[in-house]
């Protein structure tokens, strides 16, 4: 409630990059509300806009500098809105973005967001939060307070990142891992759940390092807090993302197995095909112990799909490391992918390094792509004439329609009464896109 001093006034959040950032803005949102800030998706309406960014590629502090130039007549019309730079980018580049940008009036890393407040009230003074503790940044208000919950929602349980592979800025954006404690993420998906989330969506940079504090004030697995979250009632689907193969331990493949709320889906980043280019990126594992993970984890869940991350034109990479990604696609068969040109970030050691000529990457990229679409559409196509399990989320964007998603994580859509959001629905599927299904209600 805002008391009769408070007028109501408007933020506008712009999110960039990872999932962990979408959930970083929404809990923003939340945190804002008691201060009478509403959403809004309207950046002309606003007293306050978050640019929170993200640095993982290509020239992601120019594109900010851009956009905050871009606000200036805005900021003209209204001298009292107040624009945050958040996330990896502040981080990364630190107060050196309120000397080049003034606009800016607030910088705030991804681990301290939970200073906000206190910030916009000081703006004046442009205030600039950095560090990288995250015991602080879940300190913050309830869930579900500010209509932002979905069907499928996020829940982050591990910020940060220890692996320090040589292409990535993570280790030094977000910092070191950290598992948040059991009791908190249970609270928290509580009130997702009550405000209408049915599925979660467990958030890591390297989820499956989690090991929280346990309610038994024991070290607890992601295995055994994916049980832990399935006996909530009205729960009905988890999934977790993202992960690194060396943590693909034997407890979560058996909670593959055994867990009928755990989705058979799984996020599982390669980057690269081969072994010499695993070793210089430090993935401390080879393209075989990768496959042998995947054959494994068919064994326990013999329809689990996999999704991969590839980097192209990483330095020094030839034509033959590229063959070698290749063919571990054929292996793999990956269900979906996203896969980039190598891009060096500033103060990574892969960044020194000699560099892959751009056309090349371009070209390494197109026929990766080539090649991870070929098997993406095959296994689009296969599911025509099947029966799937959708969890309806929102409206399509045609009259009538809802779009959902399938235990593989497919999009799929269909003509469904509106009443079925938030339910799962047996959908037979009479088209394929590269992208999407289409499907008939059979129940
Ligand atoms: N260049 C290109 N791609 C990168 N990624 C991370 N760092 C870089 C980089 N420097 C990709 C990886 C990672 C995904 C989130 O982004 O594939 O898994
Ligand atoms: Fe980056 Fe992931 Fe490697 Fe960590 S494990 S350094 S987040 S790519």
């Amino acid at each position: 409630m805002l008391s009769k001093t408070q007028k109501e006034k408007q933020v506008f959040i712009k999110s960039y990059g990872c999932q962990m950032n979408v959930y970083d803005s929404e809990r923003m949102a939340e945190a804002l509300l008691p201060m009478g800030y509403k959403s809004t998706p309207r950046e002309e309406d606003a007293d306050l806009i978050i640019l929170n960014t993200c640095h993982i590629r290509e020239k992601a502090t120019e594109k900010i500098y851009s956009e905050v130039g871009r606000l200036k007549p805005i900021k003209q019309k209204n001298p009292d809105l107040k624009i945050t730079v958040a996330g990896c980018v502040a981080q990364a580049e630190g107060e050196e973005i309120i000397r080049r940008q003034p606009l800016v009036d607030i910088l705030v890393g991804p681990q301290a967001y939970h200073k906000l407040p206190e910030m916009i009230k000081n703006y004046d003074k442009k205030p600039v939060a950095l560090d990288l503790d995250q015991s602080g940044k879940f300190d913050w208000p309830h869930r579900g307070t500010s209509n932002t919950v979905k069907v499928s929602s996020f829940l982050t349980v591990q910020e940060g990142c220890d692996k320090f592979c040589t292409f990535c800025v993570v280790p030094y954006t977000r910092g070191q891992e950290y598992s948040r404690p059991v009791a908190e993420i249970i609270s928290e998906a509580r009130e997702l759940i009550s405000s209408g989330a049915g599925e979660l969506v467990l958030l890591g940079q390297n989820v499956n390092a989690y090991h929280g504090l346990g309610q038994d004030n024991r070290s607890w697995s992601l295995a055994d807090l994916i049980w832990k979250i399935s006996e909530l009632p009205d729960l009905q689907r988890i999934r977790f993302v993202t992960s690194h193969p060396n943590e693909m331990t034997l407890d979560l493949m058996t909670a593959f197995r055994d867990c009928p709320k755990l989705m058979p889906y799984l996020h599982l980043p390669i980057q690269s095909g081969s072994d010499r280019i695993l070793k210089l990126m430090n993935r401390k594992h080879t393209q075989a112990e990768y496959v042998e993970i995947i054959s494994r984890l068919r064994e326990y869940r013999p329809d689990i799909a996999i999704s991969g991350d590839f980097i192209v034109g990483f330095p020094g990479e030839t034509e033959e490391d590229f063959q070698e990604t290749l063919s571990v696609v054929e292996k793999v068969g990956f269900i979906k992918s996203f896969s980039f040109k190598y891009s060096p970030r500033p103060g990574t050691p892969a960044a020194e390094r000699v560099q892959v000529d751009s056309d090349i990457q371009s070209e390494r990229l197109q026929r990766l792509q080539n090649l991870l679409t070929e098997y993406q559409f095959a296994k689009q196509k296969s599911m025509l004439g099947k029966h799937c399990q959708v969890l309806f989320e929102r409206d399509g964007r045609l009259e009538g329609q809802l779009v959902g998603k399938n235990e593989h994580f497919q999009v799929v859509f269909g003509q469904i009464p509106v009443s079925w959001i938030g339910k799962v629905g047996t959908m037979k599927i009479v088209d394929a896109n590269v992208n999407s299904l289409h499907g008939e209600l059979v129940n």
